[in-house]
């Protein structure tokens, strides 16, 4: 059991992998014998969708098992229930939180207030992080799969603001509780990316900013990288101009395969070579910004369970 339990925070742009890259730490972390929380705060039950299981309730389920007795534990954090609990928690509104519902103020809390709702999904996480069972904490490691990099800072820092409305009382202390657990050594945001100028450059401004706010960088992710196919003398023939069709017919004709093809397959190759080039260019880029890489490669299959399992080796190296 941990000393405390660590939280790892997964953002990045839009479609380059969040929940994927959340989802394959929690496996790698549980496949190291620890007992880990994997959580979304955006309602869209991706976590539901990737392991093939219902939609998740706002309770924690046990969704995989590791080696060593980890388990990957998951929860969908839910505003409203969220607000629910905590007003039951804290004011011991048990039905009359429900009768709020009715007079709308809930939805006004969680929707309305935008600000509320980030309050509410950042004080469930700490929660979970804080949680003991007897002098242990519950869990070794919560992840969060989080909102993008363009909403990241703000929504981690949303404590901050709190405390500066609240000088004093209750309401300081939770937030400054969660500032500091959110800024502790345990914490790590990761940012996921893809090779490509947009994406790198969002990730760029977004270590800034996250920097700015004294959040923790953790690692930059490198996903759906296109390893490279082709042998050295190829590539160097695809950009010196020199591989012409005739000889690459002739190749396909001895392999038994249709010459016709050769221009075709030319082109492929070129375009291959010139993401390639991209891919490089921007991987310096993001080297010199001097945080941990790791790179995690396309599968062409798709991401299943099995697939998980093979990034998730991959992000060992992760705290
Ligand atoms: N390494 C990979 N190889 C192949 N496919 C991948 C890989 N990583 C992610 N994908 C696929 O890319 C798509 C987007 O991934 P994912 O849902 O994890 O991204 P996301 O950042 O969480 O997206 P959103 O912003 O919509 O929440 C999914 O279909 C996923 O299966
Ligand atoms: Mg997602």
């Amino acid at each position: 059991m941990a000393l405390s339990t660590q939280l790892h925070v997964v953002t990045g742009k839009g479609g380059t992998g969040k929940t994927t890259v959340a989802a394959a730490l929690a496996m790698s972390l549980a496949g190291q014998g620890k007992k880990v929380l994997l959580c979304e705060v955006e309602g869209r039950q991706g976590i539901a969708q990737l392991f093939d299981v219902p939609p998740l309730p706002y309770e924690e389920r046990r969704i995989a098992v590791g080696l060593g007795g980890g388990e990957v534990f998951a929860l969908a954090i839910d505003p409203e229930a969220a607000l629910l609990e905590y007003l039951a928690m804290y004011y011991r509104l048990g039905r009359a939180g429900k009768a709020l519902d009715k007079f709308g103020i809930i939805d006004f809390a969680t929707t309305i207030a935008p600000g509320v709702r980030d309050v509410l999904l950042t004080g469930k996480v700490y929660e979970a992080a804080r949680r003991k069972d007897g002098n242990r904490f519950t869990y070794d490691a919560v992840i969060m799969d989080a909102p993008p990099t363009g909403r990241i800072t703000r929504f981690l820092n949303v404590n901050a603001e709190v405390a500066g409305l609240a000088k004093v009382g209750p309401i300081r202390r939770q937030a400054d509780s969660i500032m500091e657990m959110m800024r502790s050594a345990q914490t790590w945001v990761h940012l996921v990316t893809v090779l490509e100028e947009m994406p790198v450059q969002e990730t760029i401004d977004g270590i800034a900013e996250l920097t700015s706010a004294r959040l923790p960088v953790g690692h930059v992710i490198l996903n759906l990288v296109r390893p490279p196919v082709l042998t050295a003398s190829t590539r160097d023939a695809l950009a010196a101009g020199s591989l012409k069709t005739a000889s690459v017919a002739k190749a396909l004709a001895g392999a038994g395969l249709d010459e016709a093809a050769a221009p075709a397959l030319i082109a492929g190759g070129a375009a291959h070579l010139e993401r390639q080039r991209l891919q490089d260019s921007q991987r310096e880029i993001l080297d010199a910004c001097g945080r941990p890489l790791v790179e995690l490669p396309l599968l062409t299959d798709g991401v299943d369970l099995g697939a998980l399992f093979e990034l998730a080796e991959r992000l060992e190296a992760l705290p």
